[in-house]
């Protein structure tokens, strides 16, 4: 059966790319959408910076056809500026708008947005609403568990947001007091799934790095789709190897050490195009480790790599990475 958000048809257990800040800019988006995800989102876009003009938060507004489907992810504290940022995302032009109810970070969280939401559900479903009723486009939500171990209460966060018209809700498996630390757990994700009266998707994240997981916890927990953020940095590859294993239970070959290097090319050619040639090059930096992580014998490249200057540089470097015989039989492994 296809997952639907609205009009948009995902196919049948669709993987989504995570918003992810610094990360998940349209260069990187570019390799994820490549190499399988079904679904994109911005990295979270701030309703002040909106709402004020602020370059740095109108330019990851930008999106391209070829992403699509693809959402607008903000977040903000204020429901009147959300109601206003619902409505300047969408004039340009994404398939869906989705709301950050999840960030823990303390600039976030701590100025009344993202997961600090977790904490006032009236709020937060007077806010949903607001985006709602500001957008004719279909609205989701990004949350997680709840705030910590004795507030879980994402089901009644779920009940009440469906109720006010979000069309999906993407769920990570922590609380916000665990941050990022601990393993994730979907038992909570499985009961709302099962609860009949949720009918929206239900689409599950935290700690996907594995098509065996993912076949083994698309099992255990029958959520309609995961959303997946860091197994996907440096391995876009990840979703086309999940979407094999699903269909035949055989491992996808992994990807060749030319393709490893034809996609950090990708990337490095996207973010100049996109960021102009000063900041592509250096804003590509925090992406080399990635590409080549776990190489052997790769610290002088890597070197080379951060501190080259210009396309060209780095293209003679990639040029000799790939043609320098001692990483001729590297085959890449997923570590997180
Ligand atoms: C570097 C980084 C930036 C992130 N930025 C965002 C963001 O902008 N919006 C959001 O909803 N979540 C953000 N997240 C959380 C991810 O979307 C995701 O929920 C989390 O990483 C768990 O999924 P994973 O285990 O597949 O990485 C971020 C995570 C990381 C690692």
């Amino acid at each position: 059966m296809s997952v639907q958000i609205g009009n948009i048809d995902l196919g049948e257990f669709p993987l989504l790319l995570a918003p992810m800040e610094d990360v998940s800019d349209p260069p990187f988006r570019y390799v994820c959408k490549q190499h399988g995800a079904d679904m994109m989102y911005t990295e979270f876009i701030s309703s002040e910076g909106l709402i004020r003009d602020a370059a740095k938060s109108l330019k990851k507004l930008d999106i391209f056809e070829y992403e699509r489907p693809i959402g607008i992810q903000i977040f903000g504290s204020d429901i009147e500026h959300m109601r206003e940022a619902s409505a300047i995302s969408s004039q340009a032009g994404p398939d869906l708008i989705d709301i950050n109810y999840g960030c823990p970070v303390k600039n976030v969280a701590c100025r009344g947005a993202g997961a600090s939401l977790l904490q006032d559900i009236d709020k937060m479903v007077a806010m949903t609403k607001a985006v709602v009723e500001a957008t004719h486009l279909p609205v989701t939500v990004k949350t997680r568990l709840g705030w910590d171990d004795n507030t879980k209460n994402v089901q009644e966060v779920a009940m009440r947001l469906q109720d006010v018209g979000i069309k999906a809700l993407t769920i990570h498996g922590r609380t916000r007091a665990q941050m990022y630390k601990g393993s994730a757990d979907w038992t909570l994700i499985r009961e709302i799934k099962k609860n009949p009266l949720i009918n929206i998707p239900i689409f599950g994240n935290g700690d996907i790095d594995s098509p065996e997981k993912a076949a083994a916890w698309r099992m255990e927990y029958g959520v309609d789709g995961m959303m997946i953020g860091r197994a996907a940095i440096g391995y876009p590859w990840i979703f086309r190897e999940i979407k094999h294993y699903f269909k035949t239970g055989q491992h996808l070959d992994k990807p060749t050490f030319a393709e490893r290097i034809d996609a950090c090319r990708t990337h490095l050619v996207k973010s100049i195009e996109w960021k102009g040639p000063k900041t592509g090059v250096f804003e590509m930096r925090r992406h080399y480790s990635n590409y080549f992580k776990g190489i052997d014998n790769f610290k002088e490249y890597r070197m080379k790599l951060v501190t080259a200057g210009t396309f060209e540089e780095l293209e003679e470097i990639l040029h000799e990475i790939e043609h320098n015989p001692k990483f001729e039989n590297y085959v890449h492994s997923v570590e997180i």
